[in-house]
């Protein structure tokens, strides 16, 4: 009986390891460990101090006491053809994965990540598209930069977008620097189903402006994208910057005037006061509000004239 639960249990072990082994490392390019081990050791023989180049990184060389680690990395993990290159040493027999096309170089690291970020790079994403590949924007080798990224963090995706830097200039603008905001605040790059990786503009921007993101007991509807097609956030604001105050697409009115006509009473009651302000002078809540149908001040009666609401011609909840 004993030795049946001995059994039943490394069975036990055996499926979880398998499983997290299968996750981990699926493809049959991955070589036995063992042998990774050997012959990551031979390829130091003739590339002295190699390990030095992914120590301190992701990748690091694995030991002999990590044969069983999910994190295992060894060289000819991500060199194809060594098997070749043992036997005649020079650089047309070994695979240097930055020489490789896109959708190859994604073989290689998809060996091992299977992230939804990875997934996208090799389908929607608009750099995939543009024939870019993992490698374009990751190095492997002498890279101290955090995740990998081939550049400095900060200037990282500025290095190809240089036209959008001159956004970040504009009279108001995201503070990049002083805030420190990064590109991949809002650009998530898991973005599976939008191409534009702009995912969630609403969510993103929630994030770090919850206070304009409600949810309100009167909603201004464009402000959601699950309320109106298209709407959120972009629809009124510009999100890298904007020659108008506080990112808007459309200086003063003209951000209500691309929905709104203003309402016949705006220029017939109080001399046309409607007219004169800014429509956010008066309707101050415009991303939603929790007194007002109509995104008002609360205080718009003593700001004005105090007996608005009290004089009955408007209702503060109508
Ligand atoms: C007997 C010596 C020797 C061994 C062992 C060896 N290499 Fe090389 N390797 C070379 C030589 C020589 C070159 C060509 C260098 C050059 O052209 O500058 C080279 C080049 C390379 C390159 C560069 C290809 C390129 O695009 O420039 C890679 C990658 C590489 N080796 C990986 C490996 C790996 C992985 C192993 C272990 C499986 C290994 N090497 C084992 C001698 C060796
Ligand atoms: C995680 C994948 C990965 C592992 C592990 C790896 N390499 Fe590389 N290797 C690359 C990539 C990708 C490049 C292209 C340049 C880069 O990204 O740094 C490269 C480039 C090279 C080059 C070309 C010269 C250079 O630095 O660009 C040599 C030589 C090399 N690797 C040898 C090795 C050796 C030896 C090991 C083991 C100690 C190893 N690599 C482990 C992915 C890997
Ligand atoms: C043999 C397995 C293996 C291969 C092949 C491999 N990686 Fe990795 N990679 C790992 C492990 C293990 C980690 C650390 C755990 C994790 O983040 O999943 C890692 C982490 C990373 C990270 C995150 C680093 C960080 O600091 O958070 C990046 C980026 C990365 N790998 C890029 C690549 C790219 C690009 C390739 C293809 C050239 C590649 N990897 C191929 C095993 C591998
Ligand atoms: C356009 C540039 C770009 C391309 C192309 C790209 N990455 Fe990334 N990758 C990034 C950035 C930026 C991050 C860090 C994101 C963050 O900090 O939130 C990242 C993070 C990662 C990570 C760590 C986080 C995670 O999701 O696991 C891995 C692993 C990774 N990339 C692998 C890959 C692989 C594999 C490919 C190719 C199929 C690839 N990347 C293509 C820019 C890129
Ligand atoms: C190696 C160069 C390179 C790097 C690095 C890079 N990109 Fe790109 N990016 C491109 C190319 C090429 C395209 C496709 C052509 C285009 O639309 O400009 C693109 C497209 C885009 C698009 C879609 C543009 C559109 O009009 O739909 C966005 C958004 C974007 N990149 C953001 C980023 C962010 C954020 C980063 C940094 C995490 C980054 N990129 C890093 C080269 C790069
Ligand atoms: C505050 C959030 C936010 C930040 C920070 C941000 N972006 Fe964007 N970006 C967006 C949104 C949202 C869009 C889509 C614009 C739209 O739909 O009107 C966009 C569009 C883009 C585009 C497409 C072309 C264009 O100008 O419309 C590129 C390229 C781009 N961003 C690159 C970057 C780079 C590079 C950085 C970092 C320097 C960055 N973004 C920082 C939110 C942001
Ligand atoms: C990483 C955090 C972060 C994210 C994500 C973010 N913002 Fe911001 N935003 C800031 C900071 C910090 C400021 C400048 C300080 C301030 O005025 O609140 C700012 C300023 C603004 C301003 C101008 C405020 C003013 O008073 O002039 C607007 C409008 C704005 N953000 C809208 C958005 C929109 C729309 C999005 C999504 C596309 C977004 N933000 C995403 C942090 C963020
Ligand atoms: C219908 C157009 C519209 C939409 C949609 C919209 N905003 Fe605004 N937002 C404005 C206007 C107009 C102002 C300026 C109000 C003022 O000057 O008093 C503003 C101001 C702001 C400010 C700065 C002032 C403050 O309230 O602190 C932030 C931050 C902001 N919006 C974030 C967002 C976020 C986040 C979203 C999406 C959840 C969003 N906005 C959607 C029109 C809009
Ligand atoms: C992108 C289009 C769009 C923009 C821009 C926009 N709105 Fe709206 N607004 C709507 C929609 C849609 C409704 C809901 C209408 C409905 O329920 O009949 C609405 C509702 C309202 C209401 C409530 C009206 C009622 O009868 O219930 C007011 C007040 C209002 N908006 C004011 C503004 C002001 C002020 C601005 C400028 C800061 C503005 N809106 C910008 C689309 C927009
Ligand atoms: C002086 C303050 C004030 C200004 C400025 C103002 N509004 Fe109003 N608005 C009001 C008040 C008060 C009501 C409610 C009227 C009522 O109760 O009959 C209202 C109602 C509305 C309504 C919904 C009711 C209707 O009649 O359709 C809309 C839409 C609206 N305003 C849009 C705007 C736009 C667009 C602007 C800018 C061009 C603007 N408002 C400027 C005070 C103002």
């Amino acid at each position: 009986m004993a030795g049946k639960k001995i059994i039943g249990g490394s069975a036990v072990t055996a499926v979880i390891l398998l499983l997290i082994f299968s996750i981990a490392l699926s493809s049959p390019q991955n070589y036995d460990r063992r042998e990774s081990l050997e012959q990551s050791a031979t390829c130091l023989d003739c590339h002295e101090g190699y390990e030095a180049t992914l120590a301190g990184t992701a990748h690091r060389l694995s030991s002999d006491g990590e044969l069983k680690s999910p994190m295992f990395v060894g060289c000819i993990n991500c060199h194809d053809g060594w098997e070749k290159h043992l036997e005649e040493p020079s650089a047309e027999t070994i695979a240097n994965p930055s020489g490789l096309a896109a959708i190859d170089q994604a073989d290689v690291c998809k060996r091992c990540h299977q992230t939804p970020h990875q997934q996208a790079m090799v389908t929607t994403d608009p750099h995939f598209r543009a024939n870019l590949g993992c490698l374009d924007c990751h190095a492997v080798h002498n890279n101290p930069n955090k995740r990998l990224v081939k550049d400095d963090g900060e200037n990282f995706c500025l290095s190809c977008h240089n036209e959008v830097k001159g956004e970040f200039h504009r009279r108001s603008n995201h503070p990049l620097q002083s805030a420190n905001i990064r590109c991949t605040d809002c650009h998530s790059f898991d973005g599976i189903k939008d191409p534009a990786m702009a995912v969630g503009h609403n969510w993103k921007c929630q994030s770090c402006h919850s206070d304009d993101a409600g949810p309100f007991l009167y909603e201004h509807p464009v402000v959601y994208d699950h309320l109106v097609e298209g709407g959120g956030c972009t629809e009124c604001h510009q999100p890298h910057g904007s020659p108008n105050d506080r990112l808007l697409k459309q200086p003063q009115n003209g951000t209500c005037l691309q929905c709104h006509g203003t309402p016949p009473g705006h220029r017939l009651n109080h001399s046309g006061l409607g007219t004169k302000l800014a429509c956010v002078d008066c309707h101050s809540e415009i991303h939603g509000s929790y007194d007002n149908r109509l995104f008002l001040d609360p205080d718009l009666g003593n700001k004005l004239f105090p007996d608005c609401y009290q004089s009955g011609c408007h209702e503060l909840n109508r």
